[in-house]
């Protein structure tokens, strides 16, 4: 067994930012990462960073445009630490080396994102997310932090008390990718996720094939609530045939959306008269589809993006990486014709409900980044707004765990006198695991574990007989078939636009892939390099993260943000000003809500209008 003070899950943005402040606070911490560091899928952010850096721009109004593009579901507190501590953060990375795009007079750039009211993306080109990853893993490897790079982290050592809250993780159990073998790792001071996203529940999504969930499933499982899980992000500009990110920064420097007939819509038919193509990520989603759908889509499928008015001397010097995306790709050469874009999943919201300093509701049990929801991004998202919350709440999550005093924080987690559980909605299937045997309950096998050792052993020797069965089987389904089923569910009918009907039918085929699921076996026989085995898991983490969204789309019953219901036209501030939160209570989801925090430090954020 391995053993560490502070073990964090992943080695994505947040992930190296809780490692190295957690090692600065003198944690003895290492990192588990199913991928080497630099290839995790912050790697594909392109687009920037915000933070209120110049004059003239201040992290009040940063915090206004976070809570009005969140629909008025983002958390108060949270979203003013994500502004007040970005600038600091972000010049942290510049003096650790991040090489930002710069002005004449060497300033670091800034430029126009949606929703934002003042230019505060900052940028290195249009391959941010690469350089910040580059950029903190050189300090990862210069603060000697261990990394154990290529090893899966199937489950967490969670103790089983009947509450979650009087729970506690004492550490992981991780399948070695090289040689197939399950191990435990110990952790003395705390376990912090930060896995990343979900986008594999969908089939078009510019997510990579490795964001499957695992921190979101693992945490649930474990007895932390996901939260607002409903609310999924579609970028606007997604290539057709991939699903690869073209950044919101070719609008940001100037580009133009085009219907089949040549009309700027967002203007000529009213999406947004005063941001058009710079609306927040939800407005212009369901514009071009709007668009598609009354039949001013391209080949019926998508819109043009044109940034040839640019000129080649300013598109090479800020976009250059898209020019490549759109070739490679697409086969479309940016400089001379527009490029073909379609909104596609692009990020989760919701996540494992943490407070301001990372922690859930199991002692011990931390995440950041996009698998956790604190939350700052409530309804939508703005664009720009996920490095930002990388590494300010991946160092708040790296810091707590390591025992740093960051005060008491003011949201809440888990089940407590602030919820309420009444739902009233109809569900279509029994939703969660009962009845099958799907082989993951953490409480599956009954009696608390004397200690923490005891607690990591037998979770790993619960792993190694999941493995083997998987293993041992020779015949049933092959992942794949059901992941494919999944996903094509979730992108026909838990997208843009939701019906009524339409999420019922995604739950009713969520509860076919879990039956499956059942049988399913690992066709490749080998120990080592075994990808059909650790996708074979991942699957199961998709199901889980996918009827978690479905189930939230279902009960929402109002439009707000990202979440649009056809039934329901209008956002309903006197009923849904709350969170979804839902929970694994031994194989059973239970639904349950807590209000959002609207006051903040010296204002309350009163619910306006959105509109751009
Ligand atoms: O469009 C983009 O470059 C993506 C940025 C983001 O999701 O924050």
């Amino acid at each position: 067994m391995y053993e560490h003070d502070v073990i964090v899950v992943g080695a994505g943005g947040a992930g190296l930012r809780a490692a190295i402040a957690a090692h600065e606070a003198g944690s003895d911490v290492a990192i588990v990462s199913k991928l080497h560091p630099v290839r995790s899928h912050t790697g594909a952010a392109e687009g920037g960073i915000n933070a209120a850096l110049q004059e003239g721009d201040d992290w009040e109004l940063h915090a206004y445009d976070t809570m009005k593009g969140s629909d008025y579901l983002g958390d108060a507190p949270a979203v003013e630490t994500l502004a007040q501590d970005a600038p600091e953060d972000t010049m942290r990375l510049e003096h650790w080396g991040m090489p930002f795009s710069r002005e004449e007079d060497g300033r670091v750039s800034q430029r126009p994102f949606g929703g934002l009211s003042y230019p505060r993306t900052t940028y290195a080109g249009a391959e941010t997310g690469h350089h910040l990853l580059h950029t903190m893993y050189e300090q990862v490897v210069k603060r000697g932090i261990q990394v154990y790079d290529e090893w899966y982290v199937m489950e967490l050592a969670t103790s089983d008390e009947d509450e979650p809250n009087d729970r506690s993780c004492h550490g992981v159990v991780a399948y070695d990718v090289q040689s197939g073998n399950v191990e435990g790792f110990k952790a003395n001071d705390g376990v912090i996720l930060a896995t990343g996203g979900p986008g594999q529940a969908f089939d078009h999504t510019t997510n990579a094939v490795s964001c499957t969930g695992d921190g979101h499933a693992m945490a649930y499982r474990a007895g932390a609530p996901l939260e607002d899980m409903e609310f999924i992000q579609f970028h606007p500009t997604s290539l057709p045939s991939t699903g690869v990110l073209i950044s919101e920064g070719v609008r940001g420097e100037g580009g133009i959306l085009y219907n089949s007939e040549g009309e700027r819509f967002m203007f000529e038919h009213g999406y947004a008269n005063n941001s058009g193509e710079l609306a927040s990520r939800d407005v212009v989603a369901r514009a071009e589809l709007t668009e598609v759908n009354e039949g001013r889509g391209v080949d019926d499928e998508y819109v043009h993006l044109d940034m040839r008015h640019l000129g080649e001397e300013r598109i090479l010097d800020r976009l250059e990486n898209i020019l490549h995306l759109a070739e490679d790709f697409e086969g479309v050469d940016g400089l001379v014709e527009p490029m073909p874009v379609k909104p596609g999943q692009h990020y989760a919201m919701g996540g494992i409900e943490v407070d301001e300093n990372g922690q859930t509701c199991v002692d011990g049990l931390y995440a950041a980044g996009e698998c956790a929801c604190v939350s700052v991004h409530g309804g939508n998202r703005l664009g720009g707004n996920a490095l930002p919350e990388l590494i300010v709440f991946g160092k708040r999550a790296g810091r707590h765990a390591a025992g740093e005093d960051l005060g008491e924080p003011q949201i809440r987690t888990g089940y407590g006198d602030d919820v309420e559980d009444e739902t009233e909605t109809e569900l279509p299937v029994q939703p969660g695991d009962a009845g099958l045997d799907t082989s993951s309950g953490v409480a599956a096998d009954g009696g608390v574990a004397a200690d923490a050792q005891g607690i990591v052993e037998r979770k790993v020797e619960q792993a190694r007989t999941r493995v083997d069965t998987l293993m041992d089987r020779d015949d049933g389904v092959q992942h794949a078939e059901i992941r494919q089923k999944l996903q094509n569910a979730m992108t026909d009918y838990v997208n843009v636009f939701r019906t009524e009907e339409g999420v019922k039918k995604a739950l009713r085929i969520i509860r076919e892939c879990r039956e499956e699921y059942q049988n399913v076996y690992v066709d490749d026989p080998s120990r080592t390099f075994n990808t059909d085995l650790q996708q074979t898991i991942e699957t199961r983490n998709l199901i889980d993260v996918a009827e978690t969204i479905a189930l939230g789309a279902l009960v929402r019953d109002e439009f707000r943000g990202a979440h649009w219901r056809k039934e329901h036209q209008e956002r309903k501030d006197d009923e849904w000003l709350k969170h979804t939160l839902i929970s694994w209570n031994d194989g059973q989801p239970d639904i349950f809500y807590r209000p959002v925090i609207l006051e903040g430090q010296d204002k309350t954020y009163e619910p306006k209008e959105r509109s751009y």
